[in-house]
């Protein structure tokens, strides 16, 4: 017994209460009064069972992650489970909230489990780059069929309570109070003489062919992860193994992950994504505006996008368009994407006709004037979402959010149209907006800190990763993105092909190389942008993205026009080399008296990833990023940056921000000015600091 863990008898039943606020994770403290309250219990002639609960809101979550790559203080949470599976006495685990990894693991060496209705089971060890290190890949196998086992240790995912009783995770769902149902349960288990139940001692039968099929899954679904292959493994073992031999098995398997560059990076990854929503000078209990409607302005493939977020979570959107037949082309698209959702068995008709229910238009501004809220989605043109900005605060009602979705443009500005600045704000979605999860969250210069908080919590609600950032032209994630496609261009005059450099990338861990991404967002997206800039551009420094622009002038747009980058065929997204594009590539450099050179992927990695962390490091001194983390979320939730590699600044710090500074000098002098070591960089190296403090 001690401050984590607490111990009673009642009724002839032991009760070992675990409280470690928030989330009962099994710390140091936890472990030693687990053995400690086992004792107690064992000791007490009292009781001839005992049921071992989570105090406050959980069961144990997990282990606690900030002890990973500490030196462990014992009890190590094995001997813990294996204590609780060699008691003399009964021991019933009675779970309700999550109970994950190791707190899942502990549950494992109780002989049997309750939970209550609402409770959730996991392994989710894969996601921080790990395996359940404490028998969870030896017993869950044996105790349910070893083909569902392997799918839940791979997939991480939580495991409501009647799923969980129906394979067997649960032996008992408690309908009243979950402690008393325990008492009762444990007290009848022993009245009828049940049987001792140790998972170590269960038969285990599995096909081998399970395995050999979730390998080659892993390898297409999983790319570049290490740990779904060793979970694998784990998992193989229990199945061709003595339990003893696969227990050692698997802490090797551990002890390779846990110290792996891979599991830092997801680890790191899981406190970012918590500590994005933290914004320091906007405390926790700041009173929310309640928003249960929405307008949205423009029903285009953005608006309409935005707006599906908002029907899936229950909230009605009233649209506002030009045109009626603009009104009834986006109504028509949504409807279209929720049949084809419909058509794939991801949701019933029922559920489609209720959120199609919650969608209004009308192609005058009043309509918006009981909403809660408003995102105008319209295209990139200040003088229209000015105008637009102006009417808005003409007819919206006090206290509604007005929220803009642009990418580039300067939300001051546009907030200085209104009456009420402290009511606007950016939400820059990324498009497919029903699909991609992350959310800029632009805070301007005069947002008020309720109407920040308020997005932030509704965000959470249509399902978003949010991160808050400040105004500047492309904000966080499109501003980083520039410098990265300035050196994926200038790589193509040097001497590389676009199939050569989206290849590294791609090897490298990147979801898709910056060619196939401009073919699938729209080449002419970029060159729009480009022409508006260019009378605003630096004459002094090198240009470039003359192949980019040269390509746009032949209608080469992307996939939308079969021809890009790459060559697509009739209906197929799969790109394909084109031997014009190479040409053109050479004739570019040619013309600009460029000797083209071999060029490695280690160079084209490292160029494109220093430029990406290098305007990072330039967003963290403006303050338009708050911390690295959230630049990592940024990149992890909407650029396909590989999880398994933290984020950009993660990967920058993992690489050594000294060496990275030298690599930069190095290249402002082999490529030109183009390269500009960031002040900040140059600071955290002279104080022997890192961007993410790690
Ligand atoms: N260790 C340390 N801290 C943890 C933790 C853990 N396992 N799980 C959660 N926390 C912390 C969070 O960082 C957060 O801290 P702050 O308030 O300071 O930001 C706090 O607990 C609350 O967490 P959430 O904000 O995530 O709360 P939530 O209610 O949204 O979600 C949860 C609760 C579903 C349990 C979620 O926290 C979660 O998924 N936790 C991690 C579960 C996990 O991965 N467990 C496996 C651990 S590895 C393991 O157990 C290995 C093994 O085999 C031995």
């Amino acid at each position: 017994m001690n401050d984590f863990v607490g111990y009673e008898s009642r009724n002839g039943v032991g009760i070992i209460t675990i409280n470690n606020p928030p989330v009962n994770a099994l710390g140091q403290g936890v472990r030693a009064g687990l053995v400690s309250c086992l004792e107690a219990g064992l000791a007490d002639d009292s009781v001839n069972s005992l049921v071992l609960i989570g105090g406050g809101r959980t069961f144990p979550a997990g282990a606690d992650i900030t002890e990973f790559g500490k030196p462990l203080k014992a009890p190590d949470l094995r001997a813990v489970i294996v204590a609780y599976e060699n008691s003399s006495k009964l021991v019933v685990a009675a779970i309700h909230g999550h109970a994950l990894g190791g707190g899942l693991e502990i549950a494992f060496g109780c002989d049997y489990r309750i939970g209550d209705a609402k409770c959730n089971v996991g392994l989710p060890e894969v996601t921080l780059g790990i395996l359940p290190g404490a028998g969870g890949t030896q017993r869950l196998p044996r105790l349910i069929d070893p083909s569902a086992a392997l799918d839940l240790i791979l997939s991480g995912a939580f495991v409501a309570a009647p799923k969980a009783l129906k394979l067997g995770i649960l032996d008992k769902v408690a309908e009243t109070d979950l402690l008393e149902a325990a008492i009762e349960y444990a007290g009848e288990l022993i009245s009828s003489g049940a049987p001792r139940r140790r998972i170590r001692d269960m038969e285990i039968n599995a096909d081998a062919k399970i395995f050999d099929e979730a390998r080659a899954t892993a390898k297409k679904r999983a790319r570049g992860f290490e740990a779904p292959l060793k979970c694998i493994q784990a998992v193989e073992n229990a199945a061709t193994m003595s339990f003893d031999d696969g227990l050692r098995e698997e802490r090797v398997l551990f002890e390779e992950l846990v110290s792996s560059d891979q599991s830092k990076g997801q680890r790191y990854m899981f406190f970012a994504e918590r500590e994005v929503a933290k914004i320091p000078d906007i405390p926790r209990d700041t009173p929310l505006r309640d928003i249960s409607s929405v307008g949205i302005i423009g029903a285009g493939t953005m608006g309409g996008g935005i707006a599906m977020n908002f029907a899936n979570a229950g909230i009605p959107v009233v649209f506002v368009e030009t045109t009626q037949e603009a009104l009834d082309r986006g109504l028509g698209i949504i409807k279209d994407n929720y049949a084809a959702t419909v058509s794939r068995g991801r949701l019933t008709q029922d559920a489609m006709d209720s959120r199609m229910a919650l969608f209004s238009g009308s192609l005058d501004f009043s309509a918006l004037s009981d909403v809660d809220m408003v995102i105008e989605a319209v295209f990139e043109n200040m003088a229209l979402k000015k105008e637009i900005f102006q009417k808005l605060d003409k007819v919206c009602k006090p206290g509604a959010i007005l929220a803009t979705n642009t990418s580039t443009l300067d939300i001051d500005e546009i907030a200085a149209e209104t009456g009420r600045p402290e009511d606007v704000i950016g939400m820059h979605f990324f498009s497919p907006a029903n699909v991609m999860r992350l959310l800029e969250i632009v805070r301007a210069e005069k947002t008020g800190k309720d109407i920040v908080a308020t997005v932030m919590k509704l965000s959470k609600k249509i399902r978003k990763v949010s991160a808050v950032v400040g105004v500047c032209d492309g904000f966080v994630g499109n501003r980083m993105l520039h410098g990265y496609m300035d050196q994926a261009m200038s790589l193509l005059e040097e001497g590389a092909l676009p199939q050569q450099i989206d290849k590294a990338l791609f090897d490298w861990g990147w979801a898709m190389g910056p060619f196939a991404v401009m073919d699938l967002a729209g080449n002419d997206v970029s060159w729009l942008i480009r022409q508006e800039q260019a009378p605003d551009r630096d004459r002094n420094l090198p240009y470039p993205h003359t192949i980019a622009d040269q390509l746009c002038e032949q209608g080469r747009f992307g996939q939308k026009a079969s021809k890009g980058w790459y060559l697509y065929s009739e209906g197929s997204r799969k790109p394909e080399i084109d031997p014009d594009v190479d040409a053109l590539v050479l004739k570019v450099s040619a013309g600009k008296g460029i000797t083209r050179r071999d060029i490695s992927d280690q160079e084209i990695v490292q160029r494109c990833m220093y430029a990406l962390a290098n305007v990072g490091a330039d967003l963290l001194d403006e303050g338009i990023a708050l911390r690295a983390g959230d630049i990592d979320v940024i990149y992890n939730a909407g650029y396909g940056f590989p999880r398994y590699r933290g984020g950009p600044m993660l990967y920058a710090d993992m690489v050594g921000l000294d060496n990275m500074l030298a690599s930069i000098n190095q290249f402002r002098e082999d490529f030109g000015p183009l390269w500009r070591p960031s002040k900040y960089l140059e600071k955290l190296v002279a104080e022997g600091k890192t961007f993410s403090g790690t």
